[in-house]
């Protein structure tokens, strides 16, 4: 029987209580196709930071490196600094692993209707460069303290990173609706822009059966809000990538549910399956947390692991939950706990899984 080993990370906050049910879903699969899942449980959070000074040990990313996956809840919690939990754990874990991939689905369910007029429908993935673009260490301060104090920060694109991100998200396309739209911001932002537009131009002759366009990252979040049944793929630099999946993550209806993957695609390294929300510090410890960005990130760890119906199932268990609308937590407007809505995700997945393997009935 196959065994993948997967490093779990809970994190702060509600990340110690989204990822069990998250586990537990990962396990029925499992029970039910014939593999196993075995897990590391790391206690890396800001906890740790403040009990020893450091998010994780200083050899903490030889230890999963590996490992087949890794599983997230969410780090960041009030009295640490929020670049301190990122740039300790986060980033390092992300870049080390060159997981370039930064993977977010978004769909706008049944049953649950965003906040946009017509918004049914919506089904479209957002690619964000992961590893370089305007999120680099590379700048300084001068002059801290007198008025001619001054800040400069380098944005890095380099021919190599933008072209596998690039490859990605033809490549994904193709397997999609064959639409890509390029985020730039061409006409502002004058080296590295033109660099990245000139490389889409490039890639795209490769994917003659993709059709693509590119957009200027202000008109193209209009459009977002305006029409977002028109988008397939999206890809944009990190930064671009970055806002785009918040708005996206918002145009589904709730953070609670938007999952994400942070993929090495040449499998050198482990990928890392996270929920796209924070910890939450506002509700955390009250059990009432949405587990469903949780677990659809474990649906997407099984995609990638080899187990799509595995993952297809635990998918279609989420979206049958949503559509029957009985189950939800506070963000969705209901008042079930996180337990509740787990065990219903749990309940339908298994129904789900059943009927996939027995298509005859
Ligand atoms: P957040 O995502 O933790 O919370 C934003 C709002 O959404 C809050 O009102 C919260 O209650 C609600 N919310 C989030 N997830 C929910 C869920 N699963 N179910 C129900 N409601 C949910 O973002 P915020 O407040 O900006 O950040 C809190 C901490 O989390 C900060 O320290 C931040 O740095 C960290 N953070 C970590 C991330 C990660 O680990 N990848 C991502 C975003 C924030
Ligand atoms: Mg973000």
């Amino acid at each position: 029987m196959t065994t993948y080993r997967v490093a779990v990370i809970p994190g702060d906050g509600i990340g110690a209580e989204v990822l069990p049910p998250a586990l537990e879903a990962l396990d029925m699969l499992g029970s039910l196709g014939g593999f196993d899942v075995a897990y590391d449980h790391l206690d890396w959070s800001c906890e740790r930071y403040l009990a020893t000074g450091a998010m994780m040990p200083a050899d903490g990313l030889d230890r999963i490196a590996g490992h087949d996956a890794i599983l997230l809840g969410a780090v960041g919690w009030p009295g640490v600094p929020d670049h301190v939990s990122l740039w300790g754990l986060l980033i390092p874990i992300r870049r080390q692993f060159r997981q370039y991939v930064n993977l977010r689905p978004i769909k706008v369910m049944e049953g649950l209707p965003g906040p946009l007029r017509d918004s049914a429908g919506v089904d479209f993935v957002v690619v964000r460069e992961n590893v370089e673009g305007e999120y680099s260490e590379i700048g300084g301060r001068l002059n801290r303290g007198f008025p001619e104090e001054m800040a400069v920060q380098e944005a890095v694109f380099t021919r190599a990173g933008v072209t596998r991100i690039l490859d990605y998200a033809f490549e994904l396309a193709r397997g999609r609706r064959q639409h890509v739209t390029s985020a730039t911001k061409s006409n502002g932002i004058v080296h590295t822009m033109p660099f990245w537009d000139e490389l889409v131009r490039e890639r795209a002759a490769e994917f003659p059966d993709v059709d693509w366009r590119q957009e200027h990252i202000d008109a193209l979040v209009a459009k977002l809000v305006l029409n977002p049944g028109a988008f397939d793929v999206i890809v944009g630099s990190n930064l671009f990538g970055d806002i785009l999946s918040d708005l996206a993550a918002a145009i589904a209806g709730s953070i609670g549910i938007a999952p994400a993957a942070n993929l090495n695609p040449e499998r050198e390294y482990p990928s890392m399956f996270e929920p796209v929300h924070g910890s939450a510090p506002d509700i955390a410890g009250r059990g009432i947390a949405n587990p469903l960005g949780a677990m659809w990130s474990a649906s997407m760890m099984l995609d990638h692991l080899g187990q799509p119906d595995a993952g297809a199932a635990l998918l279609a268990g989420i979206e049958a939950v949503v559509a029957g609308g009985a189950v939800r937590t506070p963000d969705l407007g209901g008042t079930a706990t996180t337990r509740e809505l787990a065990d219903a995700v749990l309940a339908a997945t298994r129904d789900t899984y059943s009927s996939l393997a027995s298509p005859a009935s």
